[in-house]
């Protein structure tokens, strides 16, 4: 199919609706759309920028920074935080989110002591980290994952112990990409205090889990725990149909360069330049119709779906993993053509599924229904993850 424009219509003919069909049957990237967002085209009328710190004043007034304010302080409430205490702003995802506190914590750390921070983060967070890490010239330390997914204290401590010279940045993962583990932030921060005390900061990437985690009972997840900053997608849980993250952090915690372009109102502390206000009002939207009890609601809801995928996996003779707190379901990887229908996560041998709001019961009972015998092979690292069975 080719675009052809100026042929009447505003898109290339069936590309919308193929687009349709196939996020529909999107099993393995955490989405939601379950909304129409007819309101958000009030605001492609306005030509709105989201420049610069939106807890500061703005020299221009076509923006929505206080739409954006209210973001952050109900993502802060999320993250166990006071709102009061904490700044932030949204960010392009969680890539950007990751990146900024790395960045904001590395320009900190080395100005109060003069040396170049190392980072640390298991070996099951997200690709984001590494690749920060290279664009911010800093070098990473990948910790040992335990059996469930989760970083290994014992072996965080022992990578700090060797390393006592440097400041530490340190990443927490609360609901990891490929297994859905959630790392112990409380003793993560105090292994930091132990060894790094006031040399160190540590945050928290909740991309996918952030918007779940506080109605499953899952515990040392969030700033409630420790840590200085925390951030979650927009568009995974919540289903924000732009992409977006939102960045929240402790107020004192980074320090910034003042010396910043005249046009904005106050120190730039975001990464990127011109900011979808957009975005900001997407997410204000998506948290104005999913108040505290509906989340809650939907994310039982969730779980539940994958419970059930994970029992009907197993009735069929797959293995089937699941982290207690998490809606992600992981199995060894079917045959190429489910896992492309699907649009299933894959890893090596391994694939998952999300169960996010979107993704109903029947549509996990046509994933089932399309799955052929379960394979006789097992992934490498299944059979030692007991304690998810
Ligand atoms: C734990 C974690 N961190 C970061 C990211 C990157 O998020 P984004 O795509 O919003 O940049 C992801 C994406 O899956 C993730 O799972």
């Amino acid at each position: 199919m080719s675009a052809q424009p100026g042929s009447g219509d505003p898109w290339p003919l069936g590309w919308l609706e193929g687009l349709a069909a196939r996020s529909a049957e999107c099993l393995g990237y955490p989405s939601h759309h379950g909304f129409t967002n007819r309101e958000l085209a009030d605001l492609l009328a306005l030509p709105l920028n989201n420049l610069g710190d939106p807890f500061s004043p703005s020299r221009s007034a076509t923006h929505a920074h206080d739409l954006e304010r209210e973001v952050v302080r109900a993502v802060a409430r999320v993250a166990g935080a006071d709102p009061e205490k904490c700044r932030g702003y949204v960010t392009s995802g969680s890539t950007e989110s990751v990146m900024h506190a790395l960045a904001a914590g590395r320009d900190t750390l080395r100005s109060v002591t003069g040396v170049r921070p190392f980072v640390v983060a298991s070996d099951q967070a997200h690709g984001c980290v590494s690749k920060a890490a290279k664009i911010l010239d800093l070098k990473l330390i990948p910790v040992p994952s335990g059996p469930s997914g989760a970083l290994d204290i014992p072996a965080l401590a022992s990578i700090l112990s060797a390393w006592p010279d440097h400041p530490c940045l340190a990443v927490a993962t609360s609901g990891t990409t490929f297994l859905g583990a959630v790392d112990p932030v409380g003793p993560m921060a105090r292994a930091l205090e132990a060894s790094h005390p006031g040399r160190h900061r540590l945050h928290i990437d909740a991309a996918l889990a952030g918007f779940l985690l506080p109605h499953t009972g899952a515990s040392d997840w969030n700033l409630a725990s420790g840590g200085h900053s925390f951030s979650v997608s927009g568009h995974k849980m919540l289903g924000v149909p732009v992409p977006c993250g939102i960045s929240v952090w402790l107020d004192g915690a980074f320090s910034w360069d003042r010396s910043t372009p005249g046009y904005l109102g106050g120190p730039d502390i975001t990464l990127a330049g011109s900011r979808a206000g957009l975005a900001a009002g997407a997410l204000w939207l998506a948290l104005c119709r999913w108040p505290r009890e509906r989340l809650s609601r939907e994310a039982g809801q969730c779980l539940e779906n994958a419970r059930w995928l994970a029992a009907s996996l197993r009735e069929e003779g797959w293995t089937a993993l699941r982290h207690p707190h998490s809606a992600t379901v992981v199995f060894p990887k079917p045959a190429d053509h489910l896992c492309q229908r699907w649009q299933l996560h894959v890893e090596g041998e391994a694939a998952h599924v999300v169960a996010v709001p979107r993704v109903s019961r029947r549509l996990l009972e046509q994933f089932m229904e399309s799955l052929g015998p379960a394979p006789e092979f097992s992934c490498d690292f299944l059979p030692e993850r007991t304690d998810l069975r």
